[in-house]
């Protein structure tokens, strides 16, 4: 039997507890009790409350933005800039990414035009999205990857010059600079998420950031079915509201930020320098930015020089509560409804595609200390010295 690999022989597991994906911030208690009892003794739980007004003003202070519309999630943010931008027909966005960028399209009666994304770090890849513009694309809604950015400057200028808006899916690149400017104020608008699973929590949230008057304007009418702001003829409202109790774990996730992010950074460079030099693996930096949140370490995996296939490595670190996860799988593109032209897009989205069958996450965030993110290292190590002997033992699929 190979060594380090107990669970697979019927053993107790490496971890006694799951090592989960994601940042999931718990405060201490007394601090969310306080806060707990502030919207308790002021009898107010939503409507733009008083801590969803400073949630408001001191993102757009960290951020450097003038407008922060916070809302109940980013999905119903991308959604609700949708809107606010007034698009039509086509909007150019990267395949891979979470569902939700392309479903915000679809509720908005858009439809998706799918791009490829850079083999080096996985973002949008500008050079194909030239060639996707066509008269009925009205949009590129980017994303913004990995704690990383995609390339904002080319895609501002295709945008200028296409006469076409440009919004950020931002979810994942809360707390990020390029040559230290805050990503928040790029494009027309960013969508930021702060879901449990980010860096900036409020359990569920999100917000819109933008520096157009008109653009927040509408997003606010939008919000709040003409509740909030500068009224403005919107065609389509809704409820985005934060709560009270979100938008209380918000300024709480934002006051720690400065440790969260060290914490994260110090996981990941413990990652970063144990799984140097392992055939076939490769953990990718954050792209395009001077400052990052460094809320993920994503991995590929060859499988001709590491000795297993990813499904192969994952199963076996599940196994050993290390809840390692694939990013995204399936490619938007081959998901229900949006599978349509499957093949043709498959075609056009080879690093897409390619990346569906090697890419994934390793544990990072509040539940992961730096022994374990070691010993998580040193499982990988071990799994490609003696991938031979557990090849054999471990299914090759999910
Ligand atoms: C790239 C991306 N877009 C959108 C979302 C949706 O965010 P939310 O869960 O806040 O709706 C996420 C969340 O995982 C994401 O990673």
């Amino acid at each position: 039997m190979p060594h380090n690999f107990s669970a697979i022989s019927g053993n107790a597991p490496t971890f006694t507890e799951p090592l989960p994906v994601g940042q999931l911030y718990f405060p201490d208690w007394s601090r969310y009790e306080a806060a707990m009892r502030g919207i308790w003794e002021r009898r107010y739980y939503t409507n733009h409350g008083p801590l969803a007004q400073e949630l408001e003003a001191s993102l757009a202070h960290f951020l450097n933005v003038k407008h922060v519309v916070c809302v109940a999630n980013a999905t119903i943010g991308l959604m609700m800039a949708a809107e606010a931008l007034v698009l039509k027909g086509k909007v150019i966005v990267p395949s891979h990414t979470f569902i939700a960028t392309a479903q915000s399209l679809k509720w908005c009666g858009l439809q998706p035009v799918f791009c490829d994304v850079e083999p080096s770090d996985h973002q949008i890849d500008p050079q194909q999205v030239v060639g996707l513009i066509d008269e009925d694309v009205s949009a590129i809604l980017a994303v913004n990857l990995w704690g990383g950015a995609c390339d904002v400057a080319s895609l501002d200028v295709l945008a200028r010059e296409y006469d076409l808006a440009l919004y950020f899916d931002s979810a994942q690149a809360f707390g990020c600079a390029i040559d230290g400017v805050p990503l928040a104020s790029f494009g027309q608008a960013e969508v930021f998420s702060f879901h449990a699973t980010k860096v900036l929590s409020a359990a569920e949230g999100g917000c819109v950031t933008t520096n157009d008057d008109d653009v927040a304007a509408r997003l606010r009418n939008i919000r709040s079915s003409y509740g909030a702001g500068r009224p403005t003829q919107v065609v389509k409202t809704s409820n985005g509201r934060i709560s009270e109790a979100q938008a209380a774990i918000a300024l709480m996730s934002l006051d720690d930020y400065p440790s969260i992010q060290a914490k994260n950074k110090a996981l990941f460079d413990v990652y970063r320098s144990n799984l140097a030099g392992i055939p076939g693996l490769r953990i990718l930096d954050p792209a395009n930015v001077t400052s990052s949140n460094y809320q993920y370490a994503v991995c590929e995996l060859d499988e001709d020089a590491f000795g297993l296939s990813r499904d192969q490595l994952l199963r076996l670190l599940q196994a050993e509560n290390v809840i390692a996860r694939r990013y995204f799988y399936p490619g938007t593109h081959r998901c229900k409804g949006f599978d349509d032209n499957a093949d043709a897009d498959a075609a056009r989205l080879p690093v897409t595609e390619r990346l569906c069958q090697v890419g994934f996450q390793l544990p990072l965030g509040s539940r992961l200390f730096a022994e374990s993110a070691l010993k998580i290292s040193t499982l990988i190590k071990c799994a490609h010295e003696q991938a031979s002997a557990l090849r054999p033992l471990i299914a090759r699929e999910y």
